[in-house]
């Protein structure tokens, strides 16, 4: 059996030529029959002219021809004046050449998706991303697309930390400033250096996101636990004896996940002795930071302690979780052994949604976003709470901010499963409050619902049926 390739139109093509008992013409034929019914050469994708195919088989130009126009009698191929020949048939269902594509199944309908965590995606902004590359693939230099600095490259990321100290009133030094993907891999990295710098326990909130603990312990460190009040996350109840032997804890101050609540002045100000004094960081995961709605804009916690601070912010509220796009800001001993984990895990983040996000802060179209998905995201939230009226039992909080808010469930009535149960059955989905519950004995009762990932068209009917499932839930 021969193996070749040929390339033509930027396409690789990889044909097994099975010389058993077949002709060279035959063998090509039957080797794209294989690679358009195996999926490998898509619907419409450009075949080389047969000059090349020829050339690159080290066959006669005549059997290359006389192969293509076979497949496209066949209708496999179809043959443009001008453009070449292309694929006509995608491989999908049952037949042949003349099977009729079966349209894709259709998702399930019934799910109206209210579960926290993710934005609209469908209002992604994609004519500013796309004019966003083009701009940044005709302007960046060559060295751009080479390896690079794992930090990031440097142009992207004095822009985004202009954006931050800007936006969130970060103390942003594009020298401390490492692009990552998104909030996830930024907590990896800081694991595993926290536990390579001989730190062996850290704080996380209780409640907080059992993904997050998870990782942390994964990573080999010990977690303990904080709780978290209406004033947000309290060193002074970290476990263990004064929270001893703990080195870095994680929080989430400007919207703490999933309460909700904001981490006041005071706290703020005690978190930032308690690192001091034990000479241990605080991690700020300012996940949902630009969508705030009623107060003041809060600033993030990095501003009072740089040294002590490290800033996690995410494109994964205020763009999109798909771009995988996050940026930590470091205090100056971390620089070199993140980057070094940064360049260990995956060299650096891909560079062209790292450029794309800089032209998309450069010209403003970033600021332009996130001004109209907070407006469509208070609009969301208020209806939210003006639906909830209709059942006086249930009561929001943590709505001041975020793309959620907390349904706390009253203790005579159904237990969290079983409303859980009676939305599902009405096709909606939500989170439980007690999955992020982290202590042993009793767990808070409640939903964590959000009001971000339904498009727009499919958010009244959302909203409906949580309101009626609920309604007849506390009837
Ligand atoms: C508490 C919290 N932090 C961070 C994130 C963002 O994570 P990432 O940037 O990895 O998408 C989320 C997303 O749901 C979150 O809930």
């Amino acid at each position: 059996m021969a193996t070749e390739w040929t390339t033509s139109h930027g396409l690789d093509v990889h044909l097994d030529l099975d010389s058993s008992g077949l002709g060279r013409r035959a063998a090509i034929e039957d080797a794209l029959r294989t690679a358009i019914q195996d999926g490998r050469l898509g619907a419409g994708a450009a075949l080389p002219s047969t000059r090349s195919l020829a050339r690159d088989l080290a066959v006669a130009r005549g059997t290359a021809t006389e192969a293509y126009e076979q497949l496209v009698a066949e209708g496999w191929l179809t043959a443009r004046r001008g453009s070449g020949t292309v694929v006509a048939w995608t491989g999908e269902g049952a037949g042949g050449p003349r099977a009729v594509r079966r349209p894709a199944e259709d998702p399930p309908t019934s799910i109206h998706n209210l579960r926290p965590g993710s934005p609209d995606v469908s209002s992604f902004p994609r004519q500013e991303w796309s004019a966003a590359v083009r701009r940044a693939l005709r302007t960046a230099p060559d060295s751009a697309f080479g390896y690079g600095d794992a930090r990031g490259l440097a142009g992207v990321r004095e822009a985004v930390a202009g954006y931050l100290a800007r936006a969130r009133g970060v103390r942003a030094d594009p020298e401390r400033l490492v692009i990552c993907g998104g909030f996830v891999q930024g907590l990896s990295l800081l694991a595993g250096t926290f536990r390579d710098l001989g730190i062996t326990t850290v704080g996380m909130e209780n409640p907080c996101m059992t993904a997050y603990r998870d990782l942390t312990a994964r990573a080999g460190l010990t977690v303990r636990f904080l709780d978290v009040d209406d004033d947000g996350a309290d060193p002074a109840r970290l476990d263990g004896p004064a929270g001893r032997g703990v080195g870095a804890v994680f929080v989430t101050p400007a919207h703490q996940y999933p309460t909700g609540t904001t981490l006041s002045p005071l706290r703020r100000a005690a978190l930032a002795v308690w690192a001091r004094t034990v000479d241990g960081y605080v991690v700020e995961d300012d996940y949902d930071g630009e969508l705030r709605y009623d107060r003041q804009p809060v600033g993030a916690l990095q501003a009072i302690d740089p040294d002590r601070v490290v800033y996690v912010g995410t494109a994964s509220k205020s763009l999109a979780p798909g771009l995988r796009l996050g940026w930590m800001v470091l205090p100056e001993p971390l620089v070199a052994p993140i980057t070094l984990a940064k360049e260990l895990a995956d060299r650096q983040n891909g560079v062209v949604e790292q450029l794309a996000l800089a032209e998309l802060i450069t010209s403003g179209g970033l600021d332009r976003h996130i001004r109209r998905a907070r407006l469509r995201y208070r609009r969301r939230r208020d209806d939210l709470i003006a639906a909830l009226a209709q059942v006086p039992a249930v009561r929001a909080r943590g709505i001041a901010a975020g793309l959620h808010a907390v349904l706390d469930l009253p203790a005579d009535g159904p237990s969290e499963a079983d409303v859980l149960a009676a939305l599902a059955a009405d096709g909606v989905a939500a989170d439980g409050l007690s999955r992020y519950w982290h202590r042993a004995g009793p767990r808070p009762s409640g939903l964590v619902v959000g009001f971000g990932a339904p498009s727009e068209h499919a958010f009244p009917a959302a909203l409906d049926a949580l309101v009626g499932a609920l309604a007849r839930c506390y009837r």
